[in-house]
């Protein structure tokens, strides 16, 4: 992890967040080759899961929202966090953390802040930091951040930033239905940040403040769909955009199952999609059967109907929803993880090259020669029509294949002397540091057949 972590420093994926100030924990910046990645990641997902189905539409709704969505979906009462001080050295962690590195194989999902005391007081578990045993009563604090809205202090002007980006389509579920020739079963999708006020223990960008979620609430008619078949056909395409799409090693991923206790009470079955982060498997996807639990809420929060109506006969549907939620940032923290390799000293990014930054560098073999650096411009202006490539002069070219390497890119060309004879270049391969001449007449459906 800290390799990963240094060279998305390093070669500008990640940078920690306002550090010229000493930092703002929970929080990082995306540089010029991260931001790249996580967009070409986002576009993927929505690709995939909006533009190639017929029974998917999208939205974007607001990031502030009125306090009596997060009062309805059970968020102001019920999204919290059970955390715990240390008396000495002022620690603070999530309860559920500090027990289960402890304790091996602990599952402490669901319970009360009484038995997360009494399980640390029974283990005599230690502080991590300092090493005592003087933790403060568990407590739980909420996840939602408030805003307050206008310069009107009080309860009107209070509204949150949006916990999760689920209740946006909740809320405009009437909207699209109305607005829209979507009929049962269909999906809103939306791609977009969520807010949660965490303490976490500072996996990069595993869990942060401030997130993306691509989120999906597929609604249907559970008189006349399947939720079991609509469930499994939700769990493949999860492991395909995973596997396929995104290229993922299907040996670091595996489905776990919630158990009873750490289910939501309005859930029928939730599974999770993991990953084998550097730090462990660790939840990437959710997938849930949440009933009609959330639009039946919003009816009762907000008095207005949210059914749909079958032309049919007329009868009005409370749809039931299954809902596939994911982290854009952890899908971005998978792929540098499942990517990163190191060999014989050399340290590269396998990335898929559909998902990598730039599909190509293009390079003249000496800096300081007019002639290989017009050449060498000229290619690199014919392949940027198409897709994001960088042109580099600087250095030797041992420098510019170990820069390009550790930023993925699959494709390095360069223009030699020979180049201004035979119109040919070296494309160099990022994984296999083969190298084979094309002529430069091919070179652009060369690389677009494999990116
Ligand atoms: N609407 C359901 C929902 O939001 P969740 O399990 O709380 O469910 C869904 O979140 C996904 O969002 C998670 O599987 C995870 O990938 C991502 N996620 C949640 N909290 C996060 C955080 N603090 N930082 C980064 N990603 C987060």
């Amino acid at each position: 992890m800290q390799k990963i972590t240094a060279l998305a420093k390093r070669r500008g994926f990640i940078y920690p967040g306002s550090e010229i100030y000493g930092g703002l924990a929970n929080t990082y910046d995306y540089g010029p080759v991260g931001i790249e990645l996580l967009r070409n990641i986002k576009n993927l997902w929505w690709e995939f899961f909006v533009h190639r189905r017929d029974d998917i539409v999208g939205i974007e709704s607001s990031l502030i929202s009125h306090q009596e969505i997060w009062k309805a979906s059970g968020h102001t009462a019920g999204f919290a966090d059970a955390l715990i001080d240390c008396r000495n050295c002022k620690l603070r962690m999530r309860a559920d953390h500090l027990i289960e590195d402890s304790l091996e194989g602990k599952n402490v999902e669901g319970l009360s802040t009484e038995e997360f005391d009494q399980i640390i007081q029974e283990n005599s578990i230690t502080c991590p930091n300092c090493g005592k045993v003087e933790w403060t009563k568990v407590r739980k604090f909420n996840l939602l951040f408030p805003v307050n809205l206008g310069i009107v202090e009080g309860d009107q002007s209070l509204a949150y930033l949006r916990g999760e980006t689920a209740q946006g389509m909740f809320v405009n579920f009437k909207n699209v239905l109305d607005s829209t020739r979507v009929k049962l079963p269909f999906g809103i999708a939306q791609l977009g940040k969520s807010f949660r006020n965490e303490i976490t223990p500072g996996n990069s960008v595993f869990r942060t403040l401030e997130f993306e979620q691509g989120e999906i609430e597929f609604f249907f008619d559970p008189e006349v769909s399947d939720w079991e078949r609509l469930f499994e056909d939700w769990k493949k395409e999860m492991w395909k955009f995973a596997t396929i799409e995104l290229g993922i090693d299907e040996k670091n991923l595996r489905w776990r199952v919630h158990s009873d206790e750490e289910r939501s009470f309005y859930s029928k079955r939730t599974e999770d999609l993991e990953y084998n982060f550097p730090f462990g498997f660790k939840e990437l996807w959710g997938l849930a059967y949440r009933t009609d639990y959330d639009l039946s809420q919003h009816e009762k929060g907000s008095g207005k109907e949210l059914r749909s109506v079958d032309s049919s006969n007329g009868k009005k549907i409370l749809p039931h929803v299954i809902e596939p939620a994911v982290g854009i940032n952890r899908l971005f923290l998978m792929v540098l993880a499942d990517s990163y390799r190191e060999e014989d000293g050399r340290v590269y990014l396998s990335i898929d090259p559909k998902l990598a930054p730039y599909k190509a560098a293009v390079f003249p073999l000496l800096g300081n020669k007019p002639e290989l650096i017009g050449k060498a411009r000229e290619i690199y202006e014919i392949l940027r029509k198409e897709f994001l490539a960088v042109f580099d002069d600087r250095g030797n070219i041992g420098k510019r294949y170990l820069y390009q390497d550790e930023i993925g890119t699959p494709f390095c060309v360069t223009v030699d002397f020979e180049s201004l004879e035979d119109e040919k270049v070296t494309v160099r391969h990022r994984d296999t540091m083969e190298q084979e001449r094309v002529s430069i007449s091919e070179l652009l459906s060369y690389i677009r057949n494999k990116v």
